[in-house]
């Protein structure tokens, strides 16, 4: 029997190659002016915190530009804690810590505002931490969560392999491309209400990549595949998968798209009697 591999807080993309990866693609300085900057800018000595923060792009960027507010970021992995780390290093505002989201080490009411960027795909149980963001949101606190759909929507179709292997992730992991269409159902299931709901277009391949985007989607599949070939250890059929695959993204004809959603919650207040 092969070994069980999921736990609730289990991520397969965990890998010593991940942070780099997680850093190159995050492009933090365009994701805080356009969605978290407006939030930030109307608290004053705010406490922050960001779920799943991986190698501390974001944290760098904000704790620079914000020395006023303080800053947590919680992950799952030791490594990419300690890489969030070393990253601000000097910023005695900005820290991370290895936790889950399911269990995250603050008092009740405790952040005035929470991001979370690509974690809910990667969630088995998003409702029961959705819960756990709203216990730790302030009263008229924010949650701002940012995720996709319709992940690997490619014309011509998905090749039939990716389907397979997208198939696998969910049934083993619980990841889920399509996750962006749910995120105003978990936020309303944990008690939050929504104020702000955008979709746009991420992911766009009309042609050709450029080779750093090429790039990073190769390591993306390796990562995958490490995951991948544990669970189905046929090393031929990973192979061809990887290489029809990169030869689907390098081909001129090929359009690759998904959704990017972009939802803001807010913790009512409640009045006692
Ligand atoms: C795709 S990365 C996103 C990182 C960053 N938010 C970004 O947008 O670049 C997802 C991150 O969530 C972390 N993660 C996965 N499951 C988690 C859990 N249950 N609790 C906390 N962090 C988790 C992973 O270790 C990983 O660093």
């Amino acid at each position: 029997m092969r070994e069980v591999l999921q736990t609730k807080d289990m991520y397969f993309m965990d890998d010593p190659r991940e942070g780099d990866r997680l850093y190159r693609k995050a492009n933090a300085k365009v994701f805080v002016a356009k969605y978290l900057e407006s939030h930030l800018e109307n608290l004053t000595n705010a406490r922050i915190l960001e779920a799943g923060c991986g190698s501390g792009a974001f944290l760098q960027v904000l704790g620079q530009t914000y020395v006023n507010h303080s800053f947590v970021g919680i992950d799952i992995s030791g490594e990419r804690v300690r890489e969030a780390n070393a990253r601000v290093i000097g910023q005695t505002h900005v820290k991370a810590m290895q936790a889950s989201i399911y269990q995250l080490p603050f008092p009740d009411n405790y952040f005035d505002f929470i991001y979370c960027r690509f974690l809910y795909e990667y969630l088995q149980q998003p409702i029961e931490a959705t819960k756990e963001l709203f216990r730790v949101c302030k009263p008229e606190g924010k949650l701002l969560v940012q995720d996709l759909d319709g992940q690997f929507t490619m014309y011509p179709e998905t090749p039939a392999a990716l389907k397979k292997v997208i198939l696998l992730l969910k049934n083993e992991t619980g990841f889920d491309p399509d996750v962006g269409r749910k995120l105003f159902t978990f936020g309303k299931s944990a008690s939050f209400s929504c104020v702000h709901a955008e979709i746009e277009a991420y992911h766009k391949k009309f042609g050709s990549f450029d080779e750093e985007n090429y790039r990073l989607w190769e390591l993306k599949v390796d990562i995958a595949l490490e995951y991948v070939k544990k669970v189905l250890p046929d090393a031929k059929w990973t192979e061809n998968f990887k290489n029809e695959f990169l030869a689907s993204l390098r081909d001129e004809n090929t359009v690759l798209f998904s959704n990017l959603f972009t939802l803001t919650f807010e913790k009512a207040y409640m009045h006692s009697s």
